[in-house]
């Protein structure tokens, strides 16, 4: 099966702020996009990587993955929803590995788990345990929840295109903020796989900051 990784990174990174967009925003040295790019670019089991990008970042977008083999961009939406819906129209058959641009590394053997895991379901998906305490609440606790059955769930997610083509018609218009989501929905059948800490979504601040620091200390 051809294997095409889709990356998104059509986002504004409000949550991060700063002037540039946080995909194109170099870290250590490197653009965050060009990071999740590299790390499935040469990997052996992915045929062809595609990337969405908001309207008007061709320029940021070239320029932050020079010469790497990425194909024409295709232009993404106003939710991660519509950005994957709109990557998903531009690619071939076969499977698909759905992937955030704001996770810079992701180990190999992630991606292998992924693809072992599709021979015995409709999709698979990289999860890690919760750790902390998890509860109810506002200004104050409203019942703890029961956390041994609950799991965070990362990406890259892995689906035959398909299915999740099919799932993501049967969504309709709403917005769900992955791929595991939709194919549920539609009664599909999504195994897990074990994530990996370093999969972490750069989302606020202090997730740039501790991922400078890993890089400069060698960590990955
Ligand atoms: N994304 C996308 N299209 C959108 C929204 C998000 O392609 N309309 C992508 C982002 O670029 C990112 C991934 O989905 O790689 C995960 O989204 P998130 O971390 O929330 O990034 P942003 O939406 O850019 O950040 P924020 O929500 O803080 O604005
Ligand atoms: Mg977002």
């Amino acid at each position: 099966d051809q294997v095409t990784a889709l990356i998104v990174a059509a986002g504004s990174g409000t949550r991060m702020g700063g002037d540039t967009a946080k995909q194109y925003r170099p870290l250590a040295g490197k653009p965050l996009l060009r990071h999740a790019v590299e790390a499935l670019i040469g990997h052996p089991r992915i045929s062809a990587v595609r990337v969405v990008i908001g309207q008007g970042q061709e320029d940021l977008a070239s320029a932050a993955l020079a010469g790497l083999d990425v194909g024409a961009f295709v232009i993404g939406g106003a939710e991660r929803a519509d950005s994957v819906r709109a990557g998903l129209e531009a690619i071939g058959r076969g499977v698909v590995l759905v992937h955030d641009a704001a996770r810079p590394f992701c180990p190999p053997e992630v991606v292998d788990r992924l693809l072992d895991a599709l021979g015995k379901a409709d999709g698979a998906v990289p999860v890690l345990p919760v750790a902390d305490t998890l509860a109810k609440g506002d200004s104050e606790l409203r019942g703890t929840v029961n956390r041994t059955q609950l799991l965070r769930i990362q990406t890259p997610q892995a689906f035959h295109l398909e299915d999740l083509r099919y799932a993501y018609d049967e969504a309709g218009s709403s917005a769900p903020t992955d791929e595991s989501t939709v194919m549920q929905h539609a009664g599909l059948k999504v195994a897990t796989v074990a994530g990996d800490e370093i999969l972490h979504k750069l989302t606020s601040p202090r997730d740039w900051e501790r991922a400078e620091m890993m890089l400069a200390a060698r960590m990955i």
